[in-house]
């Protein structure tokens, strides 16, 4: 079968097409350098001809709120045009779980604004909705630091290794669609704040967590529901601490920083490569 996985050269896009190869499907790994632009167009009617199923897991490039809301929506209505063209029976978009709860967040209204393009396109259609991976835990903590202190909420999170997110978008893209929003989630819900200062014990970094309810999660003031998955989510089994203990040695090796995350198993995208993408999408140095 062909499949399209659009955003192929990122995190979660590189590690899909390993496993979608793997068993034996023909994928067009499709990101701006193989030649396909999802805001021009270019590439696009190519990459997508003859293709069963198409997956995106793009990102845009700035997280700045109409940047972002830009991107989701111009990308959604490119992608979607050219598979209606092409006559794909599957589109797959990968989104955030609680997309439609914190609407004080730019992004997360932008991935809103996505997953409804892609519910009213009349293609047929699944949506993953996942927590934040262990990968963005070090972006998080970034986020909330000013002077060496790291202010966060203590509501529930419940992060997820990207490699179990893949293995979900792998099912999915093999099944048929469910025209409905799938949600997966990491196997513990633990307070942000929590799970912030493992992280930082975990990489020896010296930086002190505040619990602070009132901090906001990228805008948004959050509570334990906020980032949490509903009841009859699809659970990871890899926990946060089992995935923390990779990262010392992997620090110094390729992340000299201290701030880049790998799970224990990731292949392709180095911690370091993965904090200069956060770095470059909000904006700072
Ligand atoms: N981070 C989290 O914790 C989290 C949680 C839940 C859901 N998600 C969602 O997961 C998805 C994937 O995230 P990720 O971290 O894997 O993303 P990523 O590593 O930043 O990769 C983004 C991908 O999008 C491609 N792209 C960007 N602009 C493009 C354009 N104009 N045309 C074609 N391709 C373009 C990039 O291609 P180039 O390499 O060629 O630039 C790259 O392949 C996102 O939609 C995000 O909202 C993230």
């Amino acid at each position: 079968m062909k499949i399209v996985v659009i955003g192929g050269s990122g995190l979660i896009g590189t590690k899909l097409v390993t496993r979608l190869r793997r068993c034996g499907h023909e994928v067009v790994a499709a990101s701006l350098d193989t030649g396909v632009n999802i805001i021009t167009g270019e590439g696009l009617s190519r990459a997508v001809e003859s293709a069963e199923v198409l997956v995106d897991v793009a990102n845009s490039p700035s997280f700045e709120d109409r940047a972002a809301l830009e991107f989701f929506e111009t990308a959604g209505r490119n992608l979607l045009a050219a598979e209606r063209l092409a006559g794909v029976r599957h589109h797959l978009t990968l989104s955030v779980v609680g997309s439609d709860r914190l609407a004080d967040s730019g992004y997360l209204r932008a991935k809103l604004a996505q997953e409804r393009i892609v519910q009213t396109s009349g293609i047929p259609y699944t949506i993953l909705r996942s927590t934040q991976f262990f990968e963005f835990v070090g972006a998080i903590v970034d986020s909330a630091t000013v002077a060496d202190r790291v202010r966060l909420s203590p509501a529930l999170f419940q992060p997820v290794a990207a490699d179990e997110v893949v293995a979900v978008l792998t099912d999915l893209a093999l099944e048929l669609p469910i025209n409905s929003i799938v949600e997966v989630a990491g196997p513990e819900a633990r307070p942000m704040d929590e799970m912030a200062r493992e992280y930082l014990t975990a990489i020896h970094d010296k930086r002190q967590v505040i619990a602070d309810a009132r901090a906001r999660y990228f805008g948004a003031q959050i509570d334990d529901r906020s980032l949490t998955p509903a009841p009859g989510h699809r659970a990871g089994s890899i926990h946060f601490t089992y995935w923390l203990r990779s990262l010392p040695q992997r620090k110094s090796a390729q992340a000299p920083s201290g701030l880049g995350a790998r799970g224990p198993t990731e292949t392709t995208q180095t911690g370091g490569a993965a904090m200069r993408t956060f770095r470059a999408k909000v904006g700072g140095s």
